[in-house]
């Protein structure tokens, strides 16, 4: 993996920042992006590459405004020569999500559409741009989320667009396999990050989810990036279109 490089959006906290920290200690080059943070993305900067000696870049990037991936994508070549992975992670939360967080009855257009911008159409422009780059294959990754398949209370706009992305990864798997572009989702249990703390009822998931699973605990930022980091790596070389699951054993214990 040394001297590749990795593109991925949300890299400040969380599983992002998670995957840009596995990626980089094995030596990975890391461009990533950032939305409202921007000192803390100068501090991952400058830890990464003090770390890890390896180069890392950051950009601001708003998965709202997803056809803004080809000016990103313009600014990531004028630091790094070739594109090797790319991760589609960030994710909208707060006033942002607002009719698109909550429970059926009380969905709306607005906040459904801009969940689908933000986990779709972000997935789809970014990574047309990024394989555009791959020259020597490539492999992209998106996040995903269990809450596709067991219900998870106030999550139907996550959940169905979840579904939506794992349904995309598998379109863009078979027709950019071609170009030896590798294409998979990662989708996880509850994981113990900001997003999930602005949950509602994020104690109860949390409980919950450490009940459910028989390993008895939350999954962490790690376990994610982990999978993440597999599905970039030559060992997972016959596996295209297809999503891993990384939910502690909870899905199938629900
Ligand atoms: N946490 C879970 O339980 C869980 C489980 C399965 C899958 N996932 C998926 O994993 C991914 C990461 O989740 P997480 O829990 O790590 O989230 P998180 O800790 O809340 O981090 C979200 C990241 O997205 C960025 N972001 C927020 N709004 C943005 C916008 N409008 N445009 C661009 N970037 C934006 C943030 O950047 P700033 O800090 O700069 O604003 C931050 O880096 C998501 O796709 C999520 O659906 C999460």
């Amino acid at each position: 993996m040394k001297n590749k490089t990795l593109v991925i959006t949300g890299a400040t906290k969380g599983i992002g920042k998670a995957c840009a920290y596995k990626f980089a200690k094995q030596g990975v080059n890391i461009a990533f992006t950032y939305n409202s943070n921007e000192q803390i993305a100068k501090e991952i900067k400058e830890d990464l590459e003090t770390k890890y000696n390896i180069k890392a870049r950051y950009y601001a990037y708003n998965i709202l405004e997803p056809q803004t991936a080809k000016e990103l994508f313009v600014a990531i070549d004028e630091d790094f020569d070739n594109i090797d992975f790319f991760i589609s992670n960030a994710m909208i939360y707060g006033r942002a999500v607002v009719g698109g967080y909550g429970k059926f009855m009380k969905l709306k257009p607005r906040g459904l559409d801009n969940i689908y911008t933000a986990t779709i159409d972000a997935f789809v422009c970014c990574s047309q741009q990024a394989a555009k780059r791959m020259a020597n294959g490539g492999s992209i990754v998106s996040l995903s989320s269990t809450g596709n398949l067991v219900y998870i209370q106030n999550y139907a706009g996550h959940g169905t667009n979840k579904a939506a992305v794992e349904a995309m990864v598998r379109y863009a798997a078979t027709e950019l396999g071609e170009k030896a572009i590798r294409v998979n989702a990662v989708s996880g249990g509850p994981i113990d990050t900001d997003a999930l703390k602005a949950f509602t009822n994020y104690e109860e998931v949390a409980q919950k989810t450490a009940e459910l699973s028989p390993l008895g605990r939350m999954g962490q930022p790690e376990d994610l990036a982990n999978a993440c980091f597999f599905l970039c790596s030559d060992d997972a070389g016959w596996i295209t279109g297809s999503t891993l699951l990384v939910d502690g054993g909870t899905t199938f214990n629900t």
